[in-house]
């Protein structure tokens, strides 16, 4: 069932869909402060193994180094070249490429100079890369840009638990895929939070939006739950139950779908585990970065089940990829309709969409605005104002 029992506000003015100064603020004052999943522990195979990603324009290198992922900004300290060149693979030393300084694979401190004689006076320890806040939970790994603040326990709090069971060993990844869209970032995860589009754009895949008594949803402090209908194929839904029982795990029967603000959002089915992580990466733009685990067995004969379940779970990620894909295949339309001078209205959200007013009172909360609606017909006791 639905909590409101009216329709409500659009509560974010169109201009903070399509404002470059907004979106600048948006980055200092969210996305910044927050903690960004960019990575799997299963891409850091052993020591010196690195990936390079892009985070709100700053280039980043995460790196295995005694035992643990250490982050970086991916820029010499010498003249600001990118120090790591290659998306992935793995190095023995941390070199720039321009004149060959060295870094420290934990403190980022420079480590060797060539021709250091020339720099002087030079403390040790002066110069080095600046380093990036690391965490792990399972093996999900993410990224902090600001220094101090919470830490990663602390921001996802309910579902940590959730994420280190589901992530964690045994689990395995079966897919992982990076995507881009162009359109703004709330745009695409306000998409991801409602199931009135479901009947129109996914009916192929997921069949009619459901039901009203069917749904179920859950709205607290930084995120909020939907639970739905799951699988619709009883042939798939006994194969799933029949393995899993086999290594000592229930079938989610039901589709659930997460999203802690403000850029990660996961689902759940039959077993699976799907993040859909968006990042804005321009105020036009969003990168969708997905990862998909399932449910494994670590001992004794239970690995036989194993392959079962991947090759199911790869199915499903799929199948889900086929579905998001619709989505982003549309995002630059609806983006671009919101970036008209002139809107035929302020907007109006249904009941069924509810956890959109709840998001963008969390957005203009953090952005220290007063979250009251803009649609002249909202209700004066709306979402925006609970
Ligand atoms: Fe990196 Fe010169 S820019 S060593």
């Amino acid at each position: 069932m639905f909590i409101s029992d009216t329709h409500l506000p659009q509560c974010l003015p169109a201009e903070t869909y399509r404002d470059p100064e907004w979106y600048q603020r948006e980055i200092e004052k969210i996305l910044l402060p927050s903690w960004q999943l960019i990575a799997t522990t299963h891409e850091f195979k052993k020591e010196g193994s690195f990936v390079t990603r892009e985070l709100f324009g700053r280039p980043l290198l995460l790196r295995q180094e005694e035992g643990a992922i250490h982050g970086f900004v991916n820029v010499c300290a010498h003249r600001f070249s990118r120090v790591e060149l290659r998306t992935c693979g793995h190095s023995d030393v941390i070199r720039c490429p321009y004149h060959g300084w060295e870094y420290d694979g934990v403190t980022g401190d420079t480590q060797k100079i060539p021709d250091a004689p020339s720099f002087r006076p030079l403390k040790k320890g002066e110069l080095g890369m600046q380093v990036v806040r690391v965490e792990t939970c399972g093996s999900l790994v993410f990224v902090c840009l600001q220094e101090g603040g919470t830490s990663l326990r602390e921001y996802l709090g309910d579902v940590w638990d959730l994420l280190e069971t589901r992530t964690g060993r045994p689990s395995a990844m079966v897919a992982h895929t990076v995507d881009q869209s162009v359109c703004n970032w709330k745009i695409a995860l306000e998409n991801t939070l409602e199931s009135y589009h479901v009947g129109l754009v996914h009916k192929k895949y997921l069949g009619d939006s459901p039901e009203e008594v069917d749904c179920a949803h859950v709205m607290q402090p930084g995120w909020t739950y939907f639970e739905g209908p799951g699988n619709e194929s009883k042939l798939f839904q006994i194969v799933q139950k029949f393995l899993l029982a086999r290594i000592g795990k229930e079938t989610d029967v039901r589709y659930s779908h997460t999203y802690v603000y403000p850029t990660l959002t996961f689902g759940r089915v039959d077993g699976v585990t799907i993040f859909w992580v968006y990042i804005p990466i321009a105020l036009d733009r969003v990168e969708l970065r997905t990862i998909a685990f399932c449910h494994q067995a670590d001992t004794g004969w239970r690995r036989f089940w194993n392959f079962g379940l991947r090759l199911l779970a790869k199915g499903e990620a799929v199948f889900w990829r086929k579905v998001v894909n619709q989505d982003m295949a549309l995002l630059p339309d609806i983006y671009r309709g919101a970036k008209s001078p002139t809107l035929p209205s302020k907007g109006l959200i249904s009941r069924r969409e509810e956890r959109i007013p709840h998001f963008q009172k969390w957005i203009l909360q953090q952005m220290g605005e007063n979250p009251q609606p803009t649609g002249e017909s909202a209700p004066s006791d709306s979402v925006c104002n609970t």
